[in-house]
């Protein structure tokens, strides 16, 4: 009996040695993010499969939402339950909220070995450093002031792309008279603040800084935002009765498949245009939204890595960061995402004409000083102020203040949030 049940006992042990020693991985990450869209998912997959190749197991913790909203909320709960995500997609101010808590890890080892200093724009380091250590790693630059219009419709409308916001009004109404949706849109206070800002930076660069970044009241409220809102309402009248909530990917299908005109989104809608296998100058056209060209305004998605103590989960978050600084890694999956790398030093040969454009204007606008952080994707402004400016344009969308009205709100909303 007793070799029996020391075999079983040996057995049971060996199975239990063996269970734990596969299932164990030396270096895994649980990362939290917002990509959870067809484009977004593809984008995510190489990185995924570029960390398993270095035996880092990649725990997947998706909260779908555009924006990053409701992943945001989920990462607050995670945090004050003390059990934070090892990395977090995260955008701009929210990266220093959470670095001012201390809540962030530090990646300075691997910044200094790989040069990140001399290769990521300063309008990055920004973001991804607090208090001269760097806190995240930069997977892109995305700008927001774009406009995605589908090819065929542009022809039915004359063929020429419009340069000015006359131009822009003339083609939204000849779509209209051609019996398809004007302008695309999905109803979410994210994405009326994303079309808000392009309208903004219209008005012009030295406009939308005063307004945007330096909150000064007498621009929240001033002659010019009060053209900004009656251009909105003009907006608001282009778009399907349907468009309440929609998700923003959707609003882009609907462009894709030529039910709609045009999307004016940031470019992670051309990566739902790649995943359809359109072709940019064939299927659709890129532009910079009418009255903004020669300037930009950008997020970036950083992966801020959290305070961790395994020594394990800090190597992990080494590698996982080494990786999204990769040159070849940055190439290939801003090609996918329909952003443009985080560094500079990355060829634009594997990038489509929309692609090279983008990183063409990035380095113009970096070098112009004409490169602006967006508001609505955190990038201008703390996030109380972003959610106090989201619920005044929204509202003004929505039919709920006139344009007089809505610049007074703005300012007065942005003060109390400040
Ligand atoms: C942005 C983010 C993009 C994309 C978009 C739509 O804030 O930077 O990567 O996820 O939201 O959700």
């Amino acid at each position: 009996m007793a070799f029996v049940r020391k075999i079983a006992f040996g057995g049971a042990f060996a199975a239990l040695m063996s269970t734990t020693s596969v299932g164990y991985a030396a270096e895994q990450v649980e990362v939290l993010h917002w990509w959870t869209s067809g484009g977004e998912a593809a984008a995510l997959n190489v990185l995924k499969e570029d960390l398993a190749k270095q035996g880092v197991e990649w725990l997947d913790m998706p909260v779908a939402g555009g924006g990053g909203e409701a992943a945001m909320t989920a990462l607050r709960a995670r945090v004050t339950a003390g059990n934070p995500p090892t990395a977090v997609q995260m955008l701009g101010f929210d990266i220093k909220d959470w670095a001012a808590e201390g809540a962030l890890g530090n990646l300075d080892d691997v910044a200094t070995a790989e040069g990140w200093d001399a290769v990521v724009p300063a309008a990055l380091q920004n973001f991804s450093k607090y208090d001269g250590h760097w806190v995240a790693a930069p997977v892109n630059v995305h700008s927001t002031n774009w406009v995605w219009i589908n090819k065929a419709a542009l022809d039915a409308a004359g063929g020429k792309a419009p340069e000015t916001w006359d131009e822009l009004v003339a083609m939204l109404d000849k779509m209209k008279e051609n019996g398809i949706t004007p302008l695309a849109h999905g109803g979410q206070p994210w994405q009326d603040a994303t079309i808000f800002d392009a309208v903004v930076l219209s008005m012009g660069g030295d406009f939308y800084k005063k307004a945007m970044i330096d909150l000064d009241p007498a621009a929240l409220d001033s002659p010019e935002m009060v053209e900004v809102f009656n251009r909105m309402t003009k907006l608001r009248s282009y778009v399907d009765d349907n468009f309440s909530g929609r998700d923003w990917n959707l609003a882009s299908a609907m462009v894709i498949n030529g039910e709609a005109g045009m999307q004016m989104m940031g470019d992670w809608a051309k990566g739902e245009f790649l995943k359809a296998g359109k072709v940019p100058g064939t299927d659709f056209v890129c532009i910079r939204f009418p009255g903004t060209q020669g300037s930009v305004t950008f997020n970036s998605d950083q992966f801020a890595m959290f305070n961790v103590t395994a020594e394990e989960a800090k190597a992990a978050q080494a590698k996982m960061a080494s990786s999204v600084m990769n040159p070849t890694f940055q190439s290939a999956f801003n090609v996918v995402k329909g952003s443009v790398p985080a560094r500079t030093d990355v060829p634009n040969d594997a990038f489509d004409d929309c692609g090279k454009k983008g990183m063409a204007d990035l380095a113009e606008a970096n070098t112009a000083g004409t490169l602006y952080g967006s508001m609505a994707h955190g990038h201008a402004a703390p996030a109380a102020v972003k959610n106090a400016l989201y619920d005044v344009v929204t509202a003004q969308f929505n039919g709920e203040y006139d344009a007089a009205t809505a610049a007074k709100e703005l300012a007065t909303a942005v003060a109390g949030a400040q």
